[in-house]
């Protein structure tokens, strides 16, 4: 098998705030392979985008850190490369499509202008030919009549056609790598369909790489080979789709997997279940598993001791006690 794209080991963020430093991202190792779709879950605050942002150099410091890790992409460890030849490869290699198109893209620049940006930067193409090849990728994500609306600014845009836009300047270079952050999160329903499938076409066409960050179970489902689920910092299991929806180890995944509606109808009289408690504030110190305090199986070794990730399957793992104990499961929902 080739090795990985991107491959992060042991990655920790830390945030230095009023309250004491807050750990965002503990220890968390992910792979993304040629090809592969990966998709990255869990609850607002788990540290989803923060892990994306390190990947790219991009965590504020002050008050952010990278206290420990190392991030491979092909040979290079991008935590050591350097900010200059990060610039280099961000927008050519990597790429990275945000929630809300209207915090990345510039308002008072053009939309043509604004895509064919990195054909500049990157490629060292002159404006007329880079503003040719922009207009024919506004073609390729179906913004209509893109040729006359080259000259268009953001805010002339409907919210689904500036992420159609954030798609053309993302992928344009032809990126190894394309890291969206809740791509379709601010969208209604049937754009979020759409631009989903558009996504996913292209990437089929330039067999990229993407991983994928979500709150959103079903976007997963639709889109990932494999899936990694997050809770307060940590990758607390990993496995290809279908084993996380059919057989989800760890009692957050099954938690999550119950909170979430089910596609085709079959919830009518279903009541949706949400995972009592919250998340302990990230500036905690906890000895044992992280989730214990919500979980409906802990017991008292989850409270001392941190588990180790764990065996479950092929490509199957996660970081639950339970695995020594699996009578001790209950059945929930
Ligand atoms: N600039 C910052 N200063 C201090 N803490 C921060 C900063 N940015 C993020 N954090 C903290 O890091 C943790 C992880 O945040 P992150 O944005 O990665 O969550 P997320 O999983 O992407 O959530 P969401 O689904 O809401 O986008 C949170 O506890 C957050 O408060
Ligand atoms: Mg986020």
């Amino acid at each position: 098998m080739s090795p990985p794209l991107l491959d992060i080991q042991d990655l920790q963020v830390d945030f230095h705030t009023p309250e004491g430093i807050a750990r965002a991202v503990d220890g968390v190792s992910l792979a993304v392979l040629k090809g592969e779709t990966v998709g990255l879950v869990g609850e607002s605050g788990c540290g989803k985008s923060v892990t994306s942002l390190a990947i790219l150099g991009l965590i504020p410091s002050p008050p952010g850190k990278i206290s420990a890790g190392r991030t491979l992409f092909e040979d290079r460890n991008l935590l050591a490369i350097g900010p200059q030849a990060l610039r280099r490869l961000r927008g050519k290699e990597i790429s990275m499509i945000f929630q809300e198109p209207m915090t990345s893209l510039n308002p008072v620049l053009p939309i043509g202008r604004q895509v064919a940006e990195p054909l500049m930067v990157h490629r060292n193409l002159p404006r007329s030919a880079a503003m040719e090849q922009a207009a024919d990728y506004l073609e390729r994500v179906k913004i209509p009549s893109a040729r006359k609306r080259l000259n268009d600014y953001p805010h002339q845009l409907s919210g689904g056609m500036r992420q159609r836009v954030m798609i053309a300047m993302a992928m344009i270079c032809g990126p190894k790598l394309l890291i969206a952050d809740e791509p379709t999160t601010a969208l209604d329903v049937t754009i979020q369909a759409q631009i989903l499938s558009l996504m996913m076409a292209l990437k089929e066409e330039s067999r990229m790489s993407m991983l994928l960050i979500t709150h959103d179970l079903g976007v997963v489902a639709q889109t990932a080979d494999r899936v990694l689920v997050m809770y307060a910092g940590e990758v607390v299991e990993a496995a290809p789709v279908t084993d996380l929806f059919d057989h989800p180890f760890h009692p957050y995944t099954q938690g999550l997997l119950r909170s979430m509606p089910r596609l085709g109808g079959h919830d009518r009289g279903r009541r949706l279940k949400e995972i009592p408690g919250t998340v302990p504030p990230s500036t905690e110190t906890l000895v044992g598993c992280k989730f214990a305090d919500r979980c409906p199986d802990a017991f008292d070794r989850c409270r001392k001791e941190k588990p180790e990730p764990a065996g479950i399957d092929r490509d199957h793992w996660a970081r639950c006690w339970l695995f020594e104990f699996p009578k001790k499961r209950g059945v929930h929902g």
